[in-house]
């Protein structure tokens, strides 16, 4: 059955499917919202994911997002009489899933309310009326009937703190919300087309998940201890079936290979579903480009052993400052400062600062102890744009890059010189991208550029994974290619190789013009081109980009193209 409603902007579609006996999903389709969480650009949409099993007790697991209030609670009352639901089950208290909890339990006053510990906190302040609760944790069974028997497996940090998952023994589906999802939305309920959903996967899983590795990895050991999984019913896009094995292979290389990092970082704050937690996240994903492991610990709930055991193994120490309201935190923080040591790099960052223990005390702490600032203090005064979240990210790359800076010149060097001088004979053009997406922007200088097709006019590009432009250069995003002219180049070239603070401003002092895809035109460039990014291939370190090209405008017909020659090839 389908159930839609549409306004100008926004299409929202609900799906509801018999996925296996007694069980029914509830789709909830946001076909074009372009952004989660601020600062992450969607390009498929995204779906909410809901289900409803019927044993001899009814059991509602995960709701919906506030903007389905009408078409979710519609078609729940199309399936089920809401009275006769006994249990609903919370996976997790965010409001893409449980923002309509409030108002199915007006709906079902009979209903038990079964989520972790500390998602029940959450939900009682969320929730205005008492509700009827009970808190589970790994191993807790529950029998509905009809042989369905709910277990379930606590998996804090995927990617908030109170999260579990629940498995039904009966059909051996695995209800795993926020985990093994996809901001991919499509009529399609399972993931029989692989090719169109992976790089949708692979996107989501590192900007949610990468952070959380470890949990992810712990989470996944309780998940072999059920049995077999048929299916993992997400919370956000294509359920998992036929390429199940594949997939779940998938998060499990990827977050084997953060675990295993050379280097780690050890990131410390307090998880209470504020801005702080997602800055935290940002500035992880920053890290985790660089190649560098990071290991997440919630300063509130962690123990002292576990904190200093971290701590003391990190190469970099990320904090953010929790209120100064919150004791636990601040002893923790002290059991961080006792076992830093001199060579490890720190940064630290606050938003809200009003009630923050002051952050410039931390500081001075750190620096007297000799331990080196990898980036200068972020401090956040007003709510978050796409532009704080670029800024963070660039922080956590810059301590990521200091931290593999000596190993990376040791590779360079060990090469094989006869094979890195040939590789060297390869030559190039000169480039800048520049691309800008809400108030974010960014540039750098790229010399891998090639033509790729005729038909569209394409070409490729090749990123590195550490580069601060990756996250506005990813599928569907638009950008122009400013080419460099012989000759004339080295001004802009000098301008966009400069190393600068996070969240500086990259043009700023260069005269721009803008693109119709928003994208700075650089006025000095001899020709450019607007571009859009159809698909990316990811080659160990860099992301080879392929794009069609829409317009674009040559300034001097009798100028050419600045070459670019190397004398080796394993550095740019
Ligand atoms: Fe999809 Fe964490 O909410």
């Amino acid at each position: 059955m389908v159930a839609i409603a549409e306004n100008v902007q926004h299409r929202l579609t609900i799906q509801t499917v018999e996925i296996a006996p007694n069980t029914t999903a509830i789709r909830s389709l946001d076909w074009d919202r372009d952004r989660f969480d601020i600062e992450f650009g969607l390009q498929n949409g995204t779906t909410y994911n809901s289900y409803l099993i019927r044993g001899e007790q009814t059991v509602l697991i995960d709701t919906s997002h506030q903007k389905f209030r009408d078409l979710y609670l519609e078609t729940l009352k199309g399936l089920v009489n809401p009275k006769t639901i006994d249990y609903i089950i919370v996976s997790h208290t965010e409001p893409d899933h449980s923002g309509l909890v409030e108002d199915v339990l007006q709906l079902a006053p009979r209903a038990t309310v079964l989520a972790s510990k500390v998602a029940l906190q959450f939900l009682e302040g969320l929730v205005h009326d008492p509700f009827s609760k009970r808190v589970v944790k790994t191993g807790d069974r529950i029998d509905i009937g009809k042989g369905h028997e709910m277990e379930f497996v606590s998996a804090p940090n995927l990617h908030w703190p109170d999260t579990i998952f629940s498995f039904d023994r009966k059909t051996q589906i695995l209800y795993t919300c926020d985990a093994f999802g996809m901001h991919f939305c499509d009529d399609r309920t399972f993931d029989e087309d692989l090719e169109a959903i992976e790089a949708d996967f692979r996107f989501y899983y590192d900007c949610l998940m990468g952070p959380n590795a470890r949990s992810l990895l712990n989470a996944m050991k309780r998940m072999g201890d059920l049995g077999k999984i048929n299916i993992i019913a997400n919370g956000h896009g294509p359920l998992l079936y036929h390429h199940l094995d594949v997939l779940t292979g998938c998060y499990e290389n990827w977050s084997q290979r953060q675990a295993k990092a050379e280097t780690t970082v050890g990131l410390f704050f307090v998880s209470d579903y504020g801005y702080g937690e997602r800055l935290g996240h940002a500035i992880a994903e920053g890290i985790l480009k660089t190649g560098v492991g990071v290991e997440v610990l919630d300063l509130s709930t962690a123990e002292s052993q576990e904190i200093q055991e971290l701590a003391g193994r990190a190469a970099g120490i990320i904090i953010g400052m929790p209120p100064s309201t919150a004791a636990a935190a601040q002893a923790s923080i002290s059991s961080v400062l006792a076992v830093a040591k001199n060579k490890q790099f720190v940064g630290l960052f606050e938003c809200y600062g009003g009630d923050d223990e002051p952050i410039d005390t931390l500081r001075r702490k750190f620096i007297d102890s000799g331990i080196k600032e990898a980036f200068p203090a972020i401090r956040i005064r007003e709510a978050p744009t796409a532009s704080t979240f670029q800024l963070c990210e660039e922080a956590g790359k810059d301590l990521g890059q200091l931290l593999v800076r000596d190993r990376n010149i040791k590779q360079i060097k060990s090469l094989d010189v006869n094979m890195e001088k040939a590789l060297g004979r390869i030559s190039s053009g000169l480039y800048i991208v520049t691309t800008k997406k809400d108030n974010a922007s960014s540039a750098m200088l790229a010399s891998w550029v090639t033509q790729a097709s005729l038909q569209p006019l394409g070409l490729t590009i090749a990123v590195a994974k550490d580069r601060a432009i990756d996250s506005l250069m990813q599928v569907g995003d638009r950008f122009v290619l400013n080419v460099l002219e012989e000759g004339n180049y080295q001004e802009l070239k000098k301008h966009f190789l400069k190393r600068l603070h996070p969240g500086a401003d990259r043009f700023a002092g260069v005269k721009t013009q803008t693109a119709k895809n928003g994208s700075p035109i650089l006025t000095d460039a001899l020709a450019y081109m607007e571009c859009e990014i159809q698909s990316s291939m990811e080659c160990s370190d860099h992301w080879i980009l392929y794009c069609t090209v829409q317009e674009g405008r040559v300034s001097k017909n009798d100028g050419l193209t600045a070459v670019r020659h190397r004398k080796v090839g394993n550095y740019y």
